[in-house]
């Protein structure tokens, strides 16, 4: 298979619960997109890590670690809400990254250089011929800066908080408001603060605000950026 133009990529970013997730889905499903949720690969290196034992300040055992490990993310092969499959050594985590324990070492885990760098290869060697909708933290600054149209996804925290109370909810976890926007405020300043790749607009990223609109419209506006920057630079796709 052909290496990917790096021009058919549509990079997302943005804080924790800005709604990248489910916007990168619909978009990624209307125009016959792969996606590819990078922060499921952070979260799977920090499930192994917790599993081993590892330090989450511990850099060099992780970035060894990251680099033996096999993480494969695949088209969502049950119906349970998953938007993808992520399996670790073969092993289905795709509900065991997204617990509020994992949520509170994969900061600290991402923040070490020799890890993101051990993750850096899979995330540009996508293969095949289709446009992919990329999401993560530093996809339009420094995996894909090449990529076709580079969205930062913005919300007000309490309105992340609101929907990431939501979606716990919907998975029968309990947890406060007050939790939540703890929780995600502490990981997004952890995150936007790192020396290495830190969480960030790049320079020609088009910021699109989700706060109080309907993700149907979000959705609409991300297609109509992506399709007028690949007509301009005559990319088809095929
Ligand atoms: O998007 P998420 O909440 O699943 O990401 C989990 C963590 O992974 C996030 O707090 C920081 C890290 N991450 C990163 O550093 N770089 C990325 N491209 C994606 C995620």
């Amino acid at each position: 298979m052909s290496q990917l133009d790096h021009r058919q990529v549509i990079a997302i970013d943005g804080p924790a619960a800005a709604g990248k997730s489910t916007v990168a889905r619909l978009l990624a499903d209307r125009i016959g997109a792969m996606l590819f949720d990078t922060g499921a690969l952070y979260r799977a290196v920090t499930l192994a890590a917790a599993r081993a034992g590892i330090s989450p300040g511990d850099g060099q055992a992780l970035a060894g670690l990251t680099r033996r490990l096999r993480i494969e993310i695949a088209p969502a092969s049950i119906d349970d809400g998953r938007q993808v499959d992520v399996l670790l050594d073969g092993e289905d985590v795709t509900w065991a990254i997204r617990t509020a324990d994992i949520d509170a070492r994969v900061s600290e885990v991402s923040a070490h250089p020799a890890v993101r760098d051990a993750l850096l290869d899979a995330q540009r060697s996508i293969t095949g011929g289709v446009k992919v909708v990329m999401v993560g933290r530093d996809i339009g600054t420094v995996v894909i800066p090449q990529a076709g149209a580079k969205i930062y996804l913005k919300a007000s925290a309490a309105e992340r908080a609101r929907r990431r109370l939501a979606e716990l909810q919907g998975r029968c976890i309990e947890a406060t408001f007050e939790q939540v926007l703890d929780d995600l405020n502490a990981r997004d300043a952890y995150d936007s603060s790192r020396e290495t790749a830190p969480l960030a607009a790049a320079n020609d990223a088009i910021v699109v605000d989700t706060d109080n609109r309907p993700v149907e419209e979000i959705v609409n506006e991300i297609q109509r950026i992506a399709e007028a920057a690949w007509r301009q630079a005559g990319v088809t796709g095929e």
